[in-house]
């Protein structure tokens, strides 16, 4: 099917932006906790919090690279331990992603941040899947689960995880590859990756968010993987574009995230117009917005007014998020048929 994108006046785009219907590819839950609700469980959970109030958590959020940002990350997890809490967290952020037109949403999770602490796998993953097995009820929105190997941890441990997590094999469609990518190449867990595309997971890595543009080429060829969390450093490689464009390898880009991580010197330099201009299947996505100031559409506004990326963008970066997702054709095809849409409304001046 073709589609034809109807004109938006310019003054439209902001609003066409937030409404428009998106699926969200690149979430971790745990960076979906806000600093309200790491004091209210702290309080649930009788866990002493480093941090006075709110605000003062809040202050502490001024990242200088990811190494920076992850510290207090996984600090700010250990508030949670019970699958009520899991559950909870998710909800949130279901309740807000359909709030602002997510239709779709594939959510990763850190399980070894929590086993490492005590918490059992089971506990993790039941919670987080009670919620997504209740949004389209709830939300009025779809949602999966993808379990992440902390790549900082060693390759026997990412295969311990995956042992823990088998008995809830159902529970999760996929595997990715997350936490602090310089020094830990996606070949340190070649094996284990190819142990999960045995077991039909689907495969998606960061790389090329610090990393260089070898790491992103490591993640196609040796990983396999389906699409690419962050892939920005991809602009420095000619060769690694084309493959990229030519095999619509989807790219997660999340802007936002990007700036506060100074991975760009600001957002009007960021690489999503030249990645869209070479024809590559890119997305906006939030990454951890509790963190990084902002959820899906904060990051569609704050990226076009920055870059000055026009509707014709904005049609592109929706209708790719649908092509990349997981979901069935059905799905996708009645996504796009709901952003034609609203496209059309937003033409017509009705909406
Ligand atoms: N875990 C959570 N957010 C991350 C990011 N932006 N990069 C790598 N690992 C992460
Ligand atoms: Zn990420």
């Amino acid at each position: 099917m073709t589609w034809t994108v109807p004109p938006i006046a310019p003054e439209r785009l902001p609003g066409l932006l937030a409404a428009m219907p998106k699926a969200e590819l690149h979430l971790h839950i745990e960076g979906s906790l806000e600093p309200e609700m790491i004091f209210a469980l702290a309080a649930r959970n009788g866990v002493a919090l480093p941090y006075a109030s709110v605000e003062a958590l809040r202050r502490a959020y001024a990242f200088t690279d990811l190494q920076s940002f992850l510290d207090i990350y996984y600090q700010g997890a250990a508030v949670l331990l019970e699958e009520q809490d899991f559950h909870d967290l998710a909800s949130a952020y279901l309740a807000r992603a359909a709030a602002e037109n997510v239709v779709h949403a594939e959510i990763f999770f850190d399980p070894q941040t929590h086993t490492a602490r005590g918490v059992d796998m089971g506990t993790v993953i039941r919670g987080l899947a009670r919620a997504c097995a209740d949004a389209p009820a709830r939300h009025g929105i779809s949602a999966a689960l993808i379990l992440c190997f902390l790549r900082h941890l060693s390759e026997r441990e990412a295969f311990e995880t995956l042992e823990a997590a088998l008995p809830y094999r159902d529970q999760f469609i996929g595997v990715g590859l997350d936490s602090s990518e310089v020094g830990h190449p996606p070949e340190k867990f070649a094996r284990v990756f190819a142990r999960c595309r045995e077991l039909g997971l689907r495969i998606v890595a960061h790389a090329g968010e610090e990393g260089p543009p070898a790491y992103i080429w490591q993640a196609l060829d040796v990983l396999k993987a389906e699409r690419i969390d962050h892939g920005v450093q991809a602009v420095h490689d000619p060769a690694l574009m084309r493959r990229l464009a030519d095999g619509r390898v989807p790219l997660t880009v999340c802007p936002l995230s990007n700036q506060k991580l100074r991975v760009f010197p600001d957002l009007a330099r960021h690489s999503l117009p030249r990645l869209l201009d070479a024809g590559l299947c890119a997305t906006i996505n939030s990454d951890d917005p509790a963190y990084f100031g902002g959820y899906v559409n904060e990051n569609f506004r704050a990226v076009f007014a920055a870059t000055g990326l026009r509707a014709e963008a904005a049609w592109r970066l929706a209708a790719n998020s649908f092509e990349a997702s997981f979901a069935g054709n059905a799905a996708k095809r009645d996504w796009t048929q709901r952003l034609q849409d609203c496209f059309e409304r937003w033409h017509d001046d009705k909406a």
